[in-house]
């Protein structure tokens, strides 16, 4: 088997598949250091953490990722507690992307499954027969072709993999979003125990954190911001503002790196092509409000390979002709719950959308059944119980 991309997608798969003896090599466009470096998500839903952990791959999540029962939603004036495991027994953690692709790439590498850093050049072909093809040059210059029976395209949004699929066969749905977050991790202990996803007339803002003693946060800006006009003592001023209770006080520390993120809802069928499978973001794309993207990524992978293990021992194509539909019913369930809290968090100016916005938080913090609807999605539901019976 191959695999395209070594982001969290491509490496749990393989190593899904290389734990059960299948022979499967993945090729990352990437240095080592460039991957286990790229700062993205930050929380991980219940049923992730469960499949790391049965993985093989969650001690060190074990011993540093920080539990949490629970999310703080707040508007002017107001903070509210939603208790995950009271509403729904599960939990999220907080643990960066960047250690579960550590993890991911320390364990195949430590199995002496191969794994190709710094490829370029890199083509899928025949993936309409049952003898697919990729070719690449790899690190040293040298050009490489892989005779496989299954390609997988784990190559992230930008990546080659969805792009060649016939254009005829193809359907995307794509909603865009006139606001971009702007990111900062910074060296200060957090100032809250769990995350506090904040509504604000100036804008959205969100308190998350890496560990105890680093903090990440976010402010809403508009999509057409520069990271430039945005000195460090005006992020600090603005996350005050929009995070601000009586008194609560925002703690602040050397801001260690910052970006700007867009956001965008974006899915596209179909999901398979003949031996091509894709996965992750090579598919699909949802704003980070809800803490989807890198989960659904994870949904996705057990999905396949479960249906890639039963293809490989009895040749059965059962599951595998079923994946993109098992897939596509969580990645609606997110994209929808992704677009709801986006929808209910982000200001736009407009004074009717903001009274809908706190009579809808207002319903979520007063309504059991609000609650725990929204809980059931940030916590993740069971793998099993999204997309039909196994
Ligand atoms: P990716 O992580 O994108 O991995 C794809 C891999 O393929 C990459 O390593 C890439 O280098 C490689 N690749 C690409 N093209 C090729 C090629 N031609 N050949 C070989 N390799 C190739 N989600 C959240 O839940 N919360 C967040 O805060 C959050 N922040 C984000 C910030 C940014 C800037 C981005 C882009 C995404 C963010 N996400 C966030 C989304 C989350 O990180 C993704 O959903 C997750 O990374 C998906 O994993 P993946 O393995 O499918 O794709
Ligand atoms: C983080 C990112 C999110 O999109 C989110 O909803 C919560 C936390 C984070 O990067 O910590």
């Amino acid at each position: 088997m191959a695999v395209v991309g070594a982001g969290p997608a491509g490496l749990l798969l393989s190593h899904l598949l290389t734990a059960a003896g299948v022979d499967c090599v993945v090729v990352e466009a990437r240095s080592r250091a460039y991957v286990e470096a790229r700062l993205r998500a930050g929380i991980l839903e219940q049923p992730t953490v469960d499949l790391l952990r049965a993985a093989g791959v969650g001690e060190r999540l074990d011993a540093q990722g920080l539990r949490h029962d629970g999310i703080h939603l707040q508007w002017p004036g107001e903070r509210h507690r939603i208790d995950f495991p009271a509403l729904t027994g599960r939990s999220v953690w907080v643990y960066g992307q960047t250690e579960v692709v550590k993890d991911l790439v320390a364990a195949r590498l430590a199995a002496g499954a191969p794994l190709h850093f710094e490829v370029s050049d890199v083509a899928v072909h025949d993936v309409g027969t049952t003898s697919p093809r990729v070719s690449f040059t790899d690190a040293g210059g040298t050009a490489r072709r892989l005779d496989a029976d299954v390609v997988v395209g784990a190559d992230g949004f930008h990546g080659i993999c969805r792009p060649s699929i016939p254009a005829a066969l193809a359907r995307t749905w794509e909603r865009g979003y006139p606001f971009a977050w702007l990111g900062v991790l910074a060296e200060v202990p957090p100032s809250t125990d769990e995350l506090i996803y904040a509504w604000h007339p100036d804008g959205f803002a969100l308190h998350s954190m890496r560990s105890p003693s680093i903090s990440r946060l976010y402010v809403q800006v508009d999509a057409t911001e520069r990271i430039e006009d945005w000195p460090d003592e005006r992020i600090w001023e603005a996350l005050q503002t929009r995070l601000g209770l009586p008194g609560w006080t925002l703690g602040t520390g050397p801001v260690l790196e910052k970006s700007i993120t867009g956001m965008r809802s974006f899915v596209s069928s179909p999901m398979r092509h003949g031996r091509l499978f894709l996965v992750g973001d090579a598919a699909h794309i949802v704003p980070p409000t809800g803490a989807k993207g890198l989960n659904l990524a994870v949904a996705d992978v057990a999905v396949l390979a479960e249906a890639l293990l039963e293809f490989f021992s009895s040749g059965s194509q059962t599951l595998l002709d079923g994946y993109e539909q098992r897939a596509l019913d969580r990645v609606w369930r997110a994209t929808h719950f992704s677009w709801w809290m986006t929808s209910m968090l982000h200001t736009s100016g407009d004074g009717f959308d903001a009274r809908l916005q706190l009579a809808q938080l207002q319903q979520v913090v007063s309504s059991t059944a609000a609650a725990t609807v929204l809980a059931e999605n940030y916590t993740g539901l069971p793998h099993a119980l999204v997309g039909g019976p196994r």
